[in-house]
């Protein structure tokens, strides 16, 4: 009997979602085993949306951004029958290992459904860098390069004008994107929620870096901490910049995977299927000093995300 295998991505879509789709369907199928989609992730494997996948269905999404077997937020699956009903469709069509691509959400599922004898195996797909057993995630890559174009932009106009610009980025309750972002375009201030928002801390260095003669300052700050133009007239009165907000948003998630995330997606979805050929369950894949690794998924979602604040720390000393 061959081993069946589905794959689902789920939340947030991330660029290099499809080179993961690809790696697992090629690799899977060079086992001899069978590979499965399942659509619009835990929502497509509760509604029975599963189809097989062959070789020359994945020839050509290697460099395309999004998911090409379709993404869905499904807070339903926390529930008992509904996950039952996933187990069930995934024995109809006798599957027998399953491989998540998606973000914190998605291991929660995974782990959920390990408990239900489902060998389910997570693989970190999401642009907020947020599952801690990995140092990267697919995705985070390309949507930092995202940021970063963007923002020269800004400073571009930004410098021009003499003004403070203000840039809201992605990242949930992670500030990794912030951090990364800021560091790689030189933004004199980066707000992340693991060190909070100081208001008054974040006026008074703007007012010493205007004071240090800089016409200009960029501060980049994630998403949900402030509201972003209550903030940007709080600097515009008390710093003495003329100050404008960017949110980013959406166009953060879209593109085609950078060359990097391209690799890793490969790489941890050839990873993922060798897992199952070895008989390893519950487990999920990581990449640790360019490593790829493997841990106990419910070990994984124990593990608390952390910041290289030292990092940051660096960056204050060169504005
Ligand atoms: O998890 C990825 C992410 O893009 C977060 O950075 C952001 O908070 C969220 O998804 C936005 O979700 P939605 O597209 O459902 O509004």
């Amino acid at each position: 009997m061959p081993i069946k295998i589905g794959v689902l991505t789920s939340g947030g879509d991330a660029p290099g979602m499809n080179a993961a789709i690809r790696a697992i369907t090629r690799a899977g199928i060079a086992e001899g085993m069978e590979v499965y989609a399942i659509y619009d992730g835990y929502k497509g494997l509760v509604e029975n949306h599963i189809e097989p996948l062959n070789y020359h269905f994945v020839s050509t999404i290697l460099n395309r951004g999004g998911t090409i077997i379709g993404t869905a937020r499904l807070p339903e699956f926390k529930q008992l029958e509904v996950r039952q009903k996933a187990v069930e469709n995934l024995k109809r069509h006798g599957i027998n290992a399953l491989i998540v691509i998606g973000g914190d959400g998605t291991y929660r599922g995974a782990a959920e459904l390990n408990l239900l004898g489902i060998n389910t195996i997570g693989l970190p797909g999401t642009i907020d860098n947020d599952i801690a057993s990995t140092e990267f995630t697919i995705g985070f890559d390309t949507a930092l390069n995202t940021i970063v174009e963007n923002v020269d932009k800004i400073r571009d106009t930004s410098s021009s004008h003499q003004r403070c610009s203000v840039v809201e980025v992605m990242g949930r309750r992670c500030g990794d994107l912030a951090m990364w972002a800021g560091l790689a375009t030189g933004a004199e201030c980066i707000v992340i929620p693991e060190v909070g928002l100081d208001v008054d801390r974040l006026v008074n260095d703007l007012i010493m870096i205007r004071q240090k003669g800089n016409k200009h300052a960029l501060v980049i700050i994630t998403e949900k901490m402030v509201k972003i133009d209550e903030l940007t007239k709080i600097i515009q009165e008390r710093t003495g910049y003329e100050t404008r907000s960017s949110v980013l948003g959406h166009i953060q998630r879209g593109g085609a995977p950078t060359a990097a995330d391209r690799v890793l997606a490969m790489r941890m979805g050839a990873f993922a299927v060798r897992l199952i050929k070895e008989g390893w369950t519950s487990r999920c894949v990581s990449v640790v000093s360019n490593e790829i690794v493997h841990f106990d998924i419910y070990e994984a979602l124990e593990k608390p995300h952390q910041i290289k604040l030292q990092l940051l720390e660096d960056a204050k000393t060169m504005r």
